[in-house]
Order: C-alpha cells, then sequence, then structure tokens
C-alpha cells in the first residue's frame, strides 16, 4: 500500500504555479481529469496506461479521500489527486501549455437557471484552461445533461484554437479501451443517452 501522503497532492499556496511533471518519478504525457466524483475513470486510465501521468481534481471531501484510498492500496504510481476547486486551480495555478489531454466528464449541470452561473464551463474557465493545453492537446467533454452538453460545445467550438474531431476510442483516448466514468457506466444501464465531443488544440481557425 502506498502513503496516502504520496498519492495526494496538495493545493497550491496563493500565487504558486505548479511544475505537474514534479509530482512523478518519471516524465511522461500529462493528462488532468476535473470532478473525477469516486475515481472509476482516473484509476482504470491510468493503470491501463501506465506511460501518462494523471491528476484527477475533486472538490468533495468523501469523494476525494475515497479516490487516494482506492489509489493507495491499488499502489499506482502514474495518477495523484487533489482537493480544490478546479477552476480557481485551472485559471491560477497551471502554467502554460502543460496539458496533453483534459477530460472533463458529467460536470454538475446546475439544472436551474438561477444556478446556471455556478456552471464549471464559463468563458473564463475555457480561456484559462486552452492557455493550459499544449499545442495538439485534446480535450474531451462528455454530460448526460443534453442543454448543458450543448452550452459546453458551442464554447469550445467558438474557439478558433479549437477543432472538433471525431470522438474515436483510439483517437481521443489512446489506450487499451475507453473505460467508463462511474455516472456514464450507470447511465448507461439505466439506458440514456451520453453526449460526447472531442476537441484539439490546433492553429487558430482564420
Ligand atoms: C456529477 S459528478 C461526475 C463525477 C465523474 N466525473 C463521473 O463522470 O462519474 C461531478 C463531480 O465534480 C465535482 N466537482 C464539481 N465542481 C467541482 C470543482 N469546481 N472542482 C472540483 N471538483 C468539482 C463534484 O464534487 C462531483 O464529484
Amino acid at each position: 500500500m502506498l502513503a496516502i501522503e504520496d498519492v495526494i497532492i496538495e493545493a497550491p499556496a496563493d500565487g504558486e504555479i505548479v511544475d505537474p511533471l514534479s509530482w512523478f518519478d518519471s516524465p511522461g504525457p500529462f493528462e488532468l481529469e476535473i470532478g473525477s466524483g469516486k475515481g472509476g475513470f482516473l484509476i482504470s486510465r491510468a493503470t491501463s496506461n501506465p506511460h501518462i501521468r494523471m491528476l484527477g481534481i475533486e472538490w468533495a471531501n468523501k469523494f476525494f479521500k475515497y479516490i487516494a484510498d482506492r489509489i493507495a492500496r491499488r499502489e499506482i504510481e502514474n495518477v495523484h489527486v487533489m482537493r480544490t476547486d478546479a477552476k480557481f486551480f485551472v485559471m491560477n495555478h497551471l502554467p502554460p501549455e502543460c496539458i496533453d489531454v483534459l477530460h472533463l466528464y458529467h460536470p454538475d449541470p446546475w439544472p436551474k437557471a438561477r444556478h446556471h452561473k455556478r456552471r464549471l464551463m464559463q468563458p473564463d474557465f475555457v480561456e484559462a484552461a486552452l492557455k493550459a493545453l499544449k499545442p495538439s492537446a485534446r480535450w474531451l467533454v462528455q454530460s448526460d445533461h443534453e442543454e448543458y452538453f450543448h452550452e459546453m460545445r458551442d464554447l469550445l467550438d467558438a474557439r478558433t484554437e479549437l477543432s472538433q474531431i471525431p470522438w474515436d476510442k483510439r483517437a481521443s483516448t489512446p489506450g487499451p479501451e475507453w473505460e467508463g466514468t462511474n455516472f456514464e457506466i450507470k447511465y448507461v444501464r439505466e439506458g440514456r443517452e451520453i453526449y460526447r465531443a472531442a476537441f484539439v488544440r490546433s492553429e487558430p481557425r482564420p
């Protein structure tokens, strides 16, 4: 079993810019998952792809501790977890061009109109996240909430630095197979539709 302290990355101090690869023993493509929930996707992706380096960010303490415990028990060394507000983290603590793949799956939809301002995907967040993507990085979004999904897709589609690519298992998520997120697995069982979009950062479109 790994020590929990070796699995957890503390939220950075005010003004600190992190160096994601310094959290790992060796370099590799860096992938960030925002809102990892119970960590099903994070852990399966890191386990099936030992060459990648992953950070999962989860705000809810209960889930954060659950993920850290799962990683420690399974002694997975290419994945860490941080408890913080991912929006604040992305906007204030990431260096430019550090992410190879950004995973955002089933972010809270805040369905009531008066709560839409709480949604993670807003233009200021998109702006900051784009700066943190490497050239050719991919940004994958998925939701069971049709309206929020279309809002997210439109926000990304409006950015000339991004081009939509097919949601192809190999192109979007290289690895032996796509491992569903906890929400995805539950909703697929219930027969609910899942909406997905994949983008690649590229030269700005004219
Ligand atoms: C609907 S759940 C989806 C969990 C997982 N992605 C899945 O598909 O199974 C959304 C998760 O995002 C977390 N979350 C919401 N806002 C967050 C934020 N600003 N920073 C980090 N985590 C956040 C919630 O605590 C929750 O665990």
